[in-house]
């Protein structure tokens, strides 16, 4: 899990470490935000704390899909393998997870190196948690990534998005019954993959996606005061209940695009036992943008899938600029009118959170914010290539929806007419461009 990734980090020359004293307020947030949360960093010495702590994990794309063994060309492919043909897990006796059990006492601020990272934040927050329930009808496991606040004590807030997670507890609390659940810290790539699945669209079994992934069984151990199996190999975990009939206030908290969510009341977890491997390592994230770049990555394979039965589509990408989770690039071989118009309607279609899409041909670069302007402005007029959808609901983690509770959503078709005889829309072309060798001229560049 984590250390074998860090072993491959230090190899590959990835991971920065550090040994200075850093203080768990704002200081190590600032330095993982220095780097764009795109850069490893071990603190190895965290003021007040034996622990040492590691950030900035899996922020970087390449760095990402090179822990997944897969490749920017196979990774929608790969991604969906994983979900079609999940892989039973295997139950341990014990791990390494266990050469320490806490249940007595417990202080999760004075035992675990939490951070405070902006001005305003209300309180410490736990941000690279893997929060892991078992779906009370089906057995299944379910994982997702939530923050949670310290609360004091043993106690954290715990702010749950998903409805099937809330439904589920919703349903349990009317009978007075807690929701058991378990928060991983210390995982590795394939482990937060697997994660980012939809549990609400799917319905599958987190811990046999990440199985898939990583071509083996995910090892698992029970835990000592619930009734749930987690990572033997995990550095830390927090095993807990959501208890029923009590909501105290979360926020604000400085979110994903940068500014602050707003206070309101939620569901709060009892901490009842803490294991933790020998020399812990406790694992944190800038929020949230680093682990992002993972809910972006599974957000591009649906809407791929989505848009293949309608277009021919060539590659997706949920932009990292709006928080990869409400823009994307699409590129698609237009082979009627039309094409460009029917994709806008099938991505903003897809789910609420999306907002802005580019359509445009084969070739140009999704990824290159230059020539996504570039063909915009040279294929794409207003008044006829622009689809402005008004009123539509969007997501609560953005300002200018909050604004009026709804979002306008925009589609842009940046692609060429089909048939262009008169070659207006092809790029100038040097002949022998690719041949040029520039060190033939200059020596020194
Ligand atoms: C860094 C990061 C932080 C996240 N924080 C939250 C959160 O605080 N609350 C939440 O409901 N979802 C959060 N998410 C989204 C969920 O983790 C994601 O939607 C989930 O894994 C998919 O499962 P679901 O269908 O059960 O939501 C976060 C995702 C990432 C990548």
């Amino acid at each position: 899990m984590l250390r074998t990734t860090l072993d491959k980090m230090k190899k590959k020359n990835y991971l920065l470490e550090t040994s200075r004293e850093v203080d768990i307020e704002y200081e190590m947030g600032a330095v993982l935000k220095k780097f764009n949360n795109k850069r490893p960093i071990l603190f190895n010495k965290v003021k007040g704390y034996s622990m040492a702590s590691v950030g900035g994990l899996y922020g970087d794309r390449e760095i990402l899909y090179e822990l997944l063994n897969i490749n920017h060309q196979n990774r929608i492919e790969r991604f969906m393998a994983a979900l079609v043909n999940p892989k039973p897990y295997k139950v341990v006796n014990n791990g390494p997870v266990k050469e320490n059990i806490i249940k007595n006492n417990i202080d999760l601020q004075k035992l675990l190196p939490i951070n405070r990272f902006q001005e305003k934040d209300s309180s410490t927050f736990i941000t690279a948690g893997i929060l892991v329930v078992k779906d009370p009808d089906t057995g299944k496991f379910f994982t997702s990534i939530r923050r949670f606040q310290v609360n004091g004590g043993n106690r954290l807030s715990a702010l749950i998005a998903s409805p099937k997670l809330t439904n589920d507890f919703l349903r349990l609390e009317k009978q007075g019954k807690p929701l058991e659940v378990a928060i991983i810290l210390g995982y590795d790539a394939q482990f937060l993959m697997a994660s980012q699945y939809s549990s609400a669209s799917y319905g599958v079994d987190k811990y046999k996606i990440d199985s898939s992934l990583r071509g083996q069984p995910l090892e698992l151990v029970s835990c000592e005061t619930v009734d749930l199996l987690v990572p033997a190999q995990s550095e830390i975990v927090l095993e807990g209940k959501i208890v029923p009939g009590v909501r105290e206030l979360e926020g604000p908290f400085g979110e994903l695009m940068g500014y602050y969510g707003a206070q309101a009341p939620h569901p709060i977890i009892e901490i009842s036992a803490i294991l933790h491997r020998n020399k812990p390592i406790y694992q944190t994230a800038f929020p949230c943008r680093e682990e992002h770049v993972s809910n972006g990555l599974i957000r591009e394979i649906e809407l791929y899938y989505h848009l293949k039965n309608q277009v021919d589509v060539i590659d997706v990408y949920v932009t990292e600029g709006g928080g990869y989770r409400f823009n994307a690039c699409i590129s698609i071989r237009k082979q009627r009118e039309g094409d460009g118009k029917t994709a806008i309607l099938a991505a903003l279609g897809l789910n609420k959170d999306l907002k802005h899409v580019v359509i445009v041909d084969e070739d140009v670069d999704i990824f290159d914010p230059q020539e996504i302007e570039w063909a915009v402005t040279t294929r794409a007029q207003a008044s006829m290539d622009f689809t402005i959808v008004e009123g539509a609901l969007g997501s609560s983690l953005e300002p200018s929806h909050d604004l009026r509770g709804v979002t306008d959503k925009v589609g842009i078709d940046a692609t060429r007419p089909v048939s262009d005889e008169e070659g207006n829309f092809s790029r100038a072309i040097i002949p022998k461009y690719d041949n040029i060798d520039i060190k033939r001229y200059f020596s020194n560049i």
